[in-house]
């Protein structure tokens, strides 16, 4: 595992950039998988940036989302499919048939979430994972106790999961279900990339990179894989340097 401590949000979004651009300028065919939420926002303006000058070429990759949430239409402000098409997918005119998110509003959601592992598979699998951590460690939307040979499921969120990720829902409360990869789905991708920042994470954060291997603690998982690299500002390293 290799852990790299900027000095701020800024740095954190220009490195995790330059990592997706430097794997699709080797590879401009390669699969990613691609999370949601506050902490990947500054990287995806990154890239759209880097898009513009021409110094990345996302037009051959395909990318697929960690989740969506369940019963929720692809065109409500609040959606993982909303949210892509309005920070990458738009501004960088990509091709919807390289781009994947769950359809939360699937009739069969089960079949859906085969459909999806399958459509993974059928790629050749992910070359890279980028991910965010929930301050209560999960990964994609893998909750705690998730078993880490899990696949792509439905699952119910966390409390403290709908409540961090409410402001775009009424009554600020994300929906109580999701779509997600699973932790054996996410741990199967080549290279993994985790990305944290703010004092709240940074339990999560300890827990996930110095803690026991445990299913209590989603994130702990990437401890098995041999290619990660963690890029952390110094308030969600914060816990880990104290203790190293
Ligand atoms: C979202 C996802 C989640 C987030 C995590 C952190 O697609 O997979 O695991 O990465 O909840 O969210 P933020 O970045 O909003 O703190």
């Amino acid at each position: 595992m290799r852990l790299t401590v900027v000095r701020g949000r800024v740095e954190l979004a220009e490195r995790a950039a330059e990592r997706v651009a430097a794997l699709l300028g080797a590879c401009p065919e390669s699969v990613l998988a691609l999370p949601t939420g506050r902490t990947p926002i500054g990287m995806y303006r990154r890239l759209v940036a880097l898009n513009r000058l021409g110094r990345v070429d996302l037009s051959r990759a395909t990318l697929f989302n960690l989740d969506e949430y369940a019963g929720v239409p692809a065109d409500h402000r609040g959606s993982f499919r909303a949210y892509m098409r309005r920070l990458l997918w738009a501004p960088c005119h990509l091709d919807p048939a390289r781009t994947h998110v769950p359809r939360g509003d699937a009739a069969d959601l089960a079949a859906e979430c085969a459909r999806y592992e399958a459509a993974i598979r059928a790629c050749g699998g992910i070359d890279l994972a980028v991910l965010g951590i929930g301050a209560n460690g999960h990964i994609g939307f893998n909750e705690p106790g998730s078993r880490f040979d899990s696949r792509t499921r439905v699952v119910d969120l966390d409390d403290s999961t709908r409540r961090a990720n409410g402001r775009l829902f009424e009554g600020g409360l994300a929906p109580a279900r999701a779509l997600t990869m699973g932790i054996g789905t996410i741990i199967e991708s080549r290279s993994i990339l985790l990305l944290a920042a703010g004092a709240d994470k940074a339990a999560a954060v300890r827990a996930a990179l110095r803690g026991p291997l445990t299913e209590a603690v989603p994130a702990s998982a990437l401890q098995r894989h041999p290619d990660v690299e963690v890029l952390l500002d110094p308030a969600a390293a914060s816990r880990v340097e104290r203790d190293a």
